[in-house]
């Protein structure tokens, strides 16, 4: 009799998803194991939830796009009535003898404690654009949102910013970690403000205005959307909780775009991304690893190592695929922020660390000012 894996997705989108469920269901179908799909994360093994047999269902065209096709949801079953109970009926219900979550913290935070307190057999593989999990070198998403960020921040400073004469503030997603936001060094931002310290009003003013002249009238300004300063200036908060009750603020460039107007007198607009930096398609490192990572755990499922969670670690100047216990993962509950080292909190900006460590994920960091056009804006400056 075949063994059931039940693979999903839950919490907030990351490009790298639909490859890590085609390196789950392809490993899975080959290695004799019949494979389940939930909807709307682990929602999907509570009462009303729904999980679909995708035995007979071709899977080729999920491997390059972005997005999810089981869909996801920021489901908590511990903050569910009945939750966990349900979660063990259901289990019982569809004859599931393995689950695999693909998720962030609060998706794989779950995992580790049904694992770990109700012997639920689990792996988890990591995913997030904050890259705010521990223990591993990169979350999949990742490299994608920062290479969708990095351009996004290319096109407005070299073409917008330079042209209409503006400052440009970018707002980064990236909740309480900076990884994301620092992304933008390889868009040419001039400064950035990722959302782990607090930053000094005056010390932005006077870097902006610096900046603004040194290039030639124009500059480009990174905000985490939870970036804080020792004034006010506050984004919005959104109020749609999840069962995760994960609070939301959003918009933190418009006071801050009322700010820099006010008090240096120049022509600021904010623009804001969003979600755009989640969707869309995995790039190539993403897309390799997050397959690789997939098939990695239908692995360990088949050595009957469990509540691991798939890692990705640098070993030699290579990237490796191991695991480690979810325990550990969640030994402090704490998230994985920006390295005090990375970042240069007077002069706002990443670091060589920052640079290195993401060569791997965006390539060796090209200054703007050695690209062929930029020479060309360069020369159009100093006649
Ligand atoms: O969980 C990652 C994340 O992308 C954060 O960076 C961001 O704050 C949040 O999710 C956005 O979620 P939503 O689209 O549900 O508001």
């Amino acid at each position: 009799m075949k063994k059931n894996i039940l693979v999903f997705t839950g919490g907030g989108l990351a490009p790298a998803l639909n490859p890590t469920l085609f390196g789950v269901i392809n490993k899975a179908k080959k290695n004799g194991f019949k494979i389940l799909g939930g909807l709307f994360g682990w929602a999907c093994l509570l009462d009303g939830g729904k999980v679909i047999d995708l035995e007979n269902i071709g899977i080729s065209s999920i491997k390059k796009v972005g997005g999810t096709f089981l869909r996801s949801s920021r489901t908590n079953p511990f903050n569910i009535e009945g939750g966990v109970e349900q979660i063990k009926k259901n289990i019982k219900k569809y004859n599931i003898d393995y689950i695999i979550a693909i998720g962030g913290d609060d998706t794989l935070g779950a995992a580790n404690k049904l694992f770990n307190q109700e012997k639920i057999p689990i792996i988890g593989i990591p995913k997030t654009i904050d890259n705010d999990l521990p223990e591993t070198y990169w979350t999949p998403g990742f490299p994608s949102a920062a290479y969708y960020f990095s351009n996004y921040v290319e096109q407005i400073r070299e073409d917008a910013a330079y042209a209409l004469s503006r400052i440009y503030i970018v707002e980064s997603m990236g909740r309480s970690s900076g990884w994301l936001a620092s992304s933008g060094i390889y868009g040419g931002a001039d400064i950035i403000i990722p959302p782990e310290k607090e930053i000094k009003v005056e010390n932005l003013l006077r870097l902006t205005e610096l900046r603004y002249k040194e290039n030639g009238n124009f500059a480009l300004i990174v905000v985490a959307e939870e970036a804080k300063f020792d004034q006010k200036v506050q984004g919005f908060d959104q109020d749609q909780s999840d069962s995760f009750k994960v609070k939301r603020s959003y918009f933190i460039s418009l006071p801050l775009q009322k700010l820099i107007k006010e008090k240096l007198g120049i022509n600021t607009k904010a623009v804001v991304p969003g979600n755009y930096l989640e969707s869309g398609k995995p790039t190539k490192v993403d897309r390799k690893y997050a397959i690789k990572m997939g098939q990695a755990a239908v692995e360990l499922i088949r050595k009957k190592k469990l509540g691991q969670m798939i890692k990705l670690q640098k070993e030699n100047n290579k990237i490796k695929i191991s695991s480690i216990e979810l325990k550990n993962v969640f030994a402090n509950n704490e998230e994985r922020l920006l390295e005090e080292n990375m970042f240069d909190w007077e002069n706002l900006k990443p670091t060589q660390k920052y640079l290195d460590y993401m060569q791997p994920i965006l390539g060796t960091y090209q200054p703007q000012k050695e690209q062929l056009y930029n020479k060309l804006l360069d020369k159009i400056k100093n006649s």
